[in-house]
């Protein structure tokens, strides 16, 4: 079974985009073959400055490299690497309706929200649908929001496979993960860079600090008791602490003499604790750029192998001699 991943590469990342959706990437490798790459095509259509996107997407490898992405294991390579993708990209645009591409509530939201609507933005889909079918994927994991994106890629390697009388391409499931529920915000909403209620993965200690002790609670006092139910420390607390530890918490909350101040102390020790050892790794390949460099060349050799046997068998198919 293969699993594709493909991620936008943006510099920051917070608990939420780890616990939502990284952490579940890295355990992946344990389930199928994966491969995951960072979009930096489609990064084009919202970064238009050349040192703001060369730092994320080295960024991005380096966060990916520290939280146990496997370069051995795993096919990890930056998706301009394998130039195959832009190929079939314009092949599958000539079997796309516009219709189609209409209907995507992705790019209908973005330019809604004023991102220029240019070609790249609306072709975006075909695009993703060519990093997918390239790989054979059976299985992508997504947001939400991608959804409609894997089910334009099925439409599209239809229009194809029918089109050619072949089944060239094997039509890929989207996957949702339903039971990680959202990640909370420090104001309770949902954690979001937008949103300025984040708490971020890789930061300084003090900002660490500052942003945890941030977060929204009421105003009970010390000698009150207190109600964990709907407490935003609490619910952070729940990703970074066992059932004994919790229980304990929670016993801290019934007993009146502490405040909220030494419930967010104690969560921030426990997530300095967590990130602790990816820190250091992380801290590693700050210091090795060049071996990152080769890591992503690596990822691309494997990544190439597989996309170019297959454009192989797609270019005899449409009649390309
Ligand atoms: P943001 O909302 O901060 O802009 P992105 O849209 O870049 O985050 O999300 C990147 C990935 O992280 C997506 O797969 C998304 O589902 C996941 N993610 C983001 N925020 C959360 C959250 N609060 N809880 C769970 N998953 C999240
Ligand atoms: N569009 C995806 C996002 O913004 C990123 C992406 C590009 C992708 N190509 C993909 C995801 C292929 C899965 C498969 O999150």
């Amino acid at each position: 079974m293969r699993i594709l991943s493909g991620i936008q590469p943006s510099g920051t990342i917070h608990i939420g985009n780890y616990f939502g959706m990284i952490k579940k990437m890295i355990e992946s490798q344990n389930e199928g073959e994966l491969f995951a790459f960072l979009a930096s095509y489609h990064a084009l259509t919202s970064v238009k400055e050349k040192e703001a996107l060369e730092k994320n997407s080295y960024e991005a490898a380096i966060n990916f490299l520290a939280l146990g992405m496997d370069p051995e294991k795993s096919t990890f390579w930056i998706q301009h690497d394998v130039k195959e993708v832009l190929e079939l990209y314009w092949i599958l645009s000539n079997h796309t309706s516009m219709g189609l591409l209409e209907r995507a509530h992705s790019y209908k939201d973005k330019t809604a929200r004023g991102i220029q609507a240019n070609h790249g933005l609306f072709s975006y889909p075909v695009l993703m649908a060519a990093d997918i079918l390239l790989f054979d994927s059976n299985i992508v994991p997504v947001g939400k929001d991608q959804i409609q994106h894997v089910e334009m890629t099925r439409d599209i390697a239809t229009s194809f496979n029918h089109a050619y009388g072949k089944e060239i391409f094997i039509l890929p499931e989207a996957r949702v993960d339903e039971i990680v529920a959202t990640v909370p915000g420090t104001d309770g909403a949902k954690m979001s860079k937008s949103y300025n209620n984040t708490i971020d993965m890789f930061t300084t200690p003090k900002q660490r600090k500052k942003q945890v002790m941030g977060i929204v609670t009421d105003s009970k006092e010390l000698d009150e008791p207190k109600e964990w139910e709907n407490c935003n420390i609490y619910a952070l607390s729940k990703l970074f602490m066992n059932e004994n530890e919790l229980a304990s918490l929670r016993q801290r909350y019934a007993t009146p003499g502490e405040g909220y101040g030494h419930f967010k102390m104690t969560l921030l020790e426990k997530i300095n604790e967590y990130f602790a050892p990816y820190e250091e790794k992380r801290e590693y390949y700050l210091n090795n750029k060049k071996e990152v460099r080769e890591i992503l060349d690596f990822g691309a050799s494997k990544a190439k192998k597989i996309a170019s046997a297959k454009m192989e068998i797609i270019r005899d198919a449409v009649g390309l001699i």
